[in-house]
């Protein structure tokens, strides 16, 4: 799916939490705890960010300007939201249980890579959804200035989240084949 242009670069979280999330299962399989925390941590911090950013801006601009349609409706977005977040910090609350055991075995630590699997799948289909309904019409819809006072709202809201969750988790440095960290 194509990206939209104006708003690009907060879709681009999409892609950033999607690598968290893989980067937390490929630490699991290698059963190192501490970078799956890590991973988690960061992916529920980011999501609680990102979609507060969604829920206070461009959600309610998009129901403002009559943007609803089959398959990108509010409550559609809302109720994904809330289970995401569930689900991300199920993720969290896995690696403690882990960290609980004494020591924890492949096999557990497979368990908590399954767990993620439901997170993926909604996450995908959400992200679809967004860039198939939301962002494309927003972009449509809303250009020049209106597009910077946007964008203004977008990072006024996105700093009084982070401040008020406090200090993001660690940047977890996880080497890959391409060399990228989160
Ligand atoms: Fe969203
Ligand atoms: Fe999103």
């Amino acid at each position: 799916m194509a990206k939209t242009p104006e708003l690009s670069r907060f879709q681009d979280e999409h892609e950033r939490m999607l690598e968290m999330l893989t980067s937390y299962q490929c630490a699991l399989m290698e059963q190192d705890l501490g970078l799956a925390r890590g991973c988690a941590e960061s992916l529920l911090y980011e999501f609680r960010v990102h979609r507060g950013v969604e829920d206070e801006v461009l959600m309610p601009l998009f129901q403002e300007l009559g943007l609803e349609a089959e398959g990108a409706r509010l409550e559609l977005f809302a109720a994904e939201h809330e289970k995401l977040g569930r689900l991300a910090l199920g993720l969290v609350d896995e690696v403690g249980r882990l960290e609980g055991l004494d020591p924890a075995g492949q096999r557990d630590c497979l368990e908590g890579i399954e767990a993620a699997i439901g997170f993926k799948h909604l996450f995908d289909h959400h992200t679809k959804r967004e860039n198939a309904g939301l962002y494309p019409a927003l972009g449509a819809a809303v250009s020049g200035e209106q597009l910077d006072e946007v964008w203004c709202r977008m990072d006024a809201v996105e700093e009084r989240l982070r401040l008020g969750l406090g200090p993001a988790p660690a940047p977890v440095s996880i080497p890959r084949t391409n060399d990228q960290t989160l």
